[in-house]
């Protein structure tokens, strides 16, 4: 698929399906539009009337027109409250919507034509190639027909645009990511192993030039990894401790640390999960899925920027090596831990892998985890928790989720809810109570970086939508790759 930037007027544009866009109760025909309308012997306003369109977000009006004209097909797009919080996410929505309409109306071409706004063409273009590419992404692998029958879209157009073009370039490289995100976050647990992860990490550092080292189980002995290699115990499959680090060719301006919770499977270990828990648990490693698109972009982008990629990969199993309930581990900076719940098992991971993490000397560790229930019961599927004991990293990342329209919502470290964490025989328990059970998630985590700046996001919830939203799934969204990927490209 070919996207360009083009002067173009909507009036002048030749093509199948031509997008107007409009934000909400402001559905004028003036300038350009007055004149595509006249052009149309007056089918713009034909369709806002039969229509009753006002220009809210959702189903867009469309018509055919007449047969022998330059257009064959016009749309109606909503772009919702003109003043919304994130201008950009109305634009990435409304060229989601363009692009499925582009798809139902088995359009070869779309222009689309937005109105402008104080954004740069760059900031534009890339938003909508993002919006167009996720909502067209279709994961076909494995099905036996592939769903999707000609024709398909070939050509985008941005009418009325100067510059844009490297806005296009750069969304297509961050989209090339999310969608690696999303196919291992959707594929079986069966065939993403933590060995496929490794795999990956491998072939991502051949194609860009990256450092990688595998770790292997004996190797994480050595470095006395006990809280994730306790996790591991229970299953047949080999862990894998992956370290993966992107150095930019001049000195880098930053230094820092992804860490992604690489669970293959949460099964719940001996805490088994129950029915309408374990079904969806090959998504268990989103966090590491969303740690490795990130270093596709990377390799892409290079920024001037230094990043490690950390993952403990393993699945949490049920053998007869488990880790029994009650089990004591000793985590690689001498903490010891009582596991009074073998379904906690991503902290112990990450446990260990934040403690690597801290080793090397960075200006800031973020680590993404799907890492409770309970952070989906407070703020639902659409928004990723935030902890972080540091003001200016949190609003770092607040900057970015608003730029991106990844979703976070900052949450308090409250100290007195570790109590529920004390153990009268260890240093910790790994799970609190029911009550704050993903602040205590986050204390946990606390525990086990000393001095550098680190953030927590709890990303339970968005990397997966049962039903899909404008952009994202059903099943994968991909989440977190443009959120860590538009922090690393403003630090
Ligand atoms: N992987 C789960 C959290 C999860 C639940 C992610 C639903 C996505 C959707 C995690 O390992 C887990 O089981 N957490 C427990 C923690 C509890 C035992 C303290 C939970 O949320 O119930
Ligand atoms: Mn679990
Ligand atoms: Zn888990």
């Amino acid at each position: 698929m070919e996207f360009v930037t083009v002067t173009t007027r909507p009036q002048d544009w030749q093509g199948d399906l031509l997008c107007i866009g409009f934000w909400q109760d402001q559905v004028e025909l003036t300038g350009d539009i007055a004149e595509l309308d006249g052009r149309l012997g007056g089918a713009v306003q034909e369709l806002i009337a039969e229509t009753e369109f006002k220009g809210k977000p959702g189903t867009p009006s469309v018509t055919r027109l007449a047969s022998g004209g330059p257009v064959k097909k016009l749309a109606l797009v909503g772009l919702g409250k003109a003043n919304a919080a994130s201008p950009l996410e109305a634009y990435r929505q409304g060229a989601a919507i363009a692009a499925k309409t582009a798809k139902t109306q088995k359009a070869y071409t779309l222009g689309i034509y937005f109105p402008g706004g104080d954004l740069a063409p760059d900031a534009l273009s890339a938003a909508m190639t993002e919006g167009i590419l996720l909502a067209l992404h279709q994961d076909n692998r494995f099905k036996s027909e592939p769903e999707e029958k000609p024709p398909v879209l070939e050509r985008v157009a941005f009418l009325g645009m100067e510059g844009g073009q490297a806005g296009i370039e750069k969304a297509q490289k961050v989209i090339s990511g999310v969608i690696l995100t999303r196919e291992l976050v959707a594929a079986p647990a069966s065939m993403v192993t933590p060995t496929t992860l490794a795999e990956t990490a491998l072939s991502l550092a051949q194609t860009y030039g990256f450092n990688v080292t595998i770790l292997e189980q004996a190797d994480c002995e050595r470095l006395g990894m006990g809280a994730f290699l306790g996790v591991a115990r229970g299953s047949d499959t080999p862990p894998k401790f992956i370290h993966l680090t992107y150095t930019p060719s001049d000195t880098p301006t930053k230094r820092v640390a992804l860490v992604g919770k690489g669970i293959t499977f949460d099964s719940g270990g001996l805490n088994l999960k129950t029915q309408g828990g374990i079904e969806t648990m090959k998504m268990d490693m989103a966090g590491a899925a969303a740690v490795l698109g990130c270093f596709k972009v990377l390799g892409q982008i290079q920024p001037p920027v230094l990043v490690h990629g950390i993952i403990a990969a393993t699945e949490n199993m049920i053998n007869g090596h488990a880790l029994h309930p009650g089990d004591i581990l000793t985590a690689s900076n001498g903490k010891t831990i009582e596991v009074n719940n073998t379904d906690a098992e991503g902290r112990l991971t990450l446990a260990d892998a934040l403690v690597y993490a801290e080793k090397l000397e960075v200006d800031a560790i973020v680590d993404l985890a799907t890492l409770t229930g309970a952070c989906i019961i407070a703020l639902g599927d659409d928004i990723a928790g935030l902890w972080s004991p540091q003001d200016d990293l949190a609003e770092a990342l607040l900057r970015a989720s608003a730029t991106t329209g990844e979703k976070i919502w900052r949450m308090p470290l409250e100290e007195k809810y570790f109590e529920n964490m004390k153990s009268p025989i260890a240093d910790m328990k790994n799970a609190g109570g029911r009550s704050a059970g993903s602040i205590t998630g986050a204390l946990f985590l606390q525990q086990y970086v000393q001095k550098t700046p680190w953030a927590h996001l709890d990303v339970a919830g968005p990397v997966w939508s049962e039903k899909g939203n404008t952009y994202g799934g059903p099943g994968a969204t991909g989440f977190g790759v443009r959120l860590l990927v538009e922090w690393l490209l403003n630090l």
